[in-house]
């Protein structure tokens, strides 16, 4: 018999087996509590337990805090019920016509963008309407290869999926990917995952991406034009040297076309001839252009060390509310 799971203060339930994870019963049930990674690293599940308990199948390789140990918070993605559970989760969204779907996709091209940049563009096996809001995120498995999680860079009006993947040195899958990967590869798609997407509010809005901490921002900005948005976006992204900001014309094209948008774009080393733009860190730029952000949501893609010193700032040093920070970090 399952366990019932209660999410408080919106007053919904739904029951988890065992075996599964919290959020993985959650997301069966049509449920999306507030997640990123979905493997113990990001703490972005991490949810207030008002009874019951639950348990952690490795704790070596997961984040816990203390309050995680003391059973007073749990972190949903890696934690499994062992009791009726009731928690805490003030933002939890039923995305409507979305839900979680494992298919066979198809590689229909790749190009390199800079040295270590490919976009990657995949066909769902036919028939299968892969619906995800802008910002989320897909796991990708080729076969033979440890399954990883890329942001969709495109729309899911588009029809094929556009992902960036980056070339970790040292990466099991990713060099596989850039690399290696042939056009008309088949390989396995499982999503929409993450809650990293647009909120419906009338905030101004500032974006962070660190290198193809791009791709869901790319996906966002394309939902929010096709949307007839009028909403301001600040646009900050950051690389090493100019050639990781691979969509610059892109970025600059979008400021030249709507009044709402601008774009800055930050380099940390600043190691390219004759760049007369923004240096240092990409996060510093915000605290920098904008030090009263309590009007505003803040949106953070990337290295977890961005999204880390973005969090800490934006809101020690700039006064914005936690609850209006949203990040993916590329754990
Ligand atoms: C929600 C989410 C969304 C993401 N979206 C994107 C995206 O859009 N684009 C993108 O490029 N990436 C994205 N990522 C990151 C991606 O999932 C992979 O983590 C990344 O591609 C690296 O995978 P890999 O298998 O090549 O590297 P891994 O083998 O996982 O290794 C990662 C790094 O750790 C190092 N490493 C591995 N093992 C060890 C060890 N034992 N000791 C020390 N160092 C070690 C490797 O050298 C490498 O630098 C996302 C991650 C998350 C969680
Ligand atoms: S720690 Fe649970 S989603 Fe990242």
């Amino acid at each position: 018999m399952g366990i019932t799971v209660q999410i408080e203060p919106v007053d919904k339930s739904f029951t988890a087996e065992e075996s599964q994870t919290v959020l993985e019963a959650a997301l069966k049930a049509g449920i999306t509590l507030k997640h990123s990674c979905r493997n113990g690293q990001c703490g972005e599940c991490r949810a207030p337990i008002l009874s019951g308990a639950v348990s952690y199948k490795k704790t070596e390789s997961i984040k816990l805090e203390q309050s995680d140990l003391e059973g007073r918070t749990g972190l949903m993605c890696v934690g499994h019920a062992i009791s009726d559970l009731v928690i805490e989760a003030p933002e939890v969204t039923e995305l409507e016509g979305i839900s979680v779907q494992k298919c066979a996709g198809r590689t229909m091209a790749k190009e390199t963008v800079s040295d270590d940049v490919a976009v990657l563009k995949i066909a769902p096996a036919p028939g299968v309407n892969f619906a995800f809001k802008p910002g989320q995120y897909l796991d990708l498995t080729i076969k033979g290869y440890a399954t990883r999680s890329y942001s969709m860079a495109s729309t899911d009006s588009e029809g094929l999926i556009e992902l960036h993947v980056r070339k970790m040195p040292g990466g099991a899958v990713s060099p596989i990917i850039v690399d290696e990967l042939k056009h008309k590869a088949i390989v396995t798609i499982e999503g929409p995952f993450g809650t990293f997407y647009v909120r419906d509010s009338d905030r101004p809005m500032v974006m962070i991406a660190s290198g193809t901490g791009f791709a869901p921002v790319k996906s966002m900005m394309q939902g929010l034009i096709a949307s007839g948005n009028s909403r301001p976006v600040a646009l900050y992204w950051g690389g090493r040297a100019k050639q990781d900001l691979y969509m610059d014309k892109l970025c600059q094209q979008w400021a030249e076309q709507n009044s709402w948008f601008s774009y800055t774009p930050v380099l940390s080393e600043n190691t390219d001839a004759g760049w007369v733009g923004r240096t240092g860190f990409v996060h510093q730029s915000v605290v920098d252009d904008l030090p009263d952000l309590s009007a505003y949501e803040v949106y953070v893609c990337g290295a977890p060390i961005v999204v880390s010193s973005a969090k800490r700032d934006c809101i020690g040093l700039c006064g914005l509310n936690p609850d209006h920070f949203f990040s993916d970090a590329f754990v």
